[in-house]
């Protein structure tokens, strides 16, 4: 287990327990928020998994693939550090990330 820090759309943070090998989006939601719809459940097809991440890992996450950016573009709140949560598998080196759950389009 490794940790995983979720702000969710009123600000407020929580420090969760997450299981590597899975993903960002599953192990937020697997921590109860409900607020991640990830209504695709991991496909890369609805991005309503969006989360921003905090500055400090962006440069050890895997590079966005086209499918992700293409879909990450239909999002008005897209920022320079969006990602979809289900993209992005937890590993031992992201422990203590931090990712803010992004506004509902
Ligand atoms: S859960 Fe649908 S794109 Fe991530």
């Amino acid at each position: 287990m490794v940790k995983l820090i979720v702000v969710n759309r009123d600000g407020e943070e929580t420090v969760c327990e997450a299981e590597v090998g899975l993903s960002v989006m599953e192990n937020i939601r697997d921590n109860g928020f409900d607020e991640l719809l990830a209504l695709c459940g991991g496909s890369c097809s609805c991005a309503t998994c969006h989360v921003y991440v905090d500055d400090a890992f962006l440069s050890k996450l895997d590079p966005i693939s086209p499918d992700e950016n293409e879909l990450l573009d239909t999002s008005d709140n897209r920022e320079s550090n969006s990602r979809l949560s289900c993209q992005i598998e937890m590993t031992e080196e992201l422990d203590g990330l931090r990712v803010t759950i992004a506004p509902e389009d």
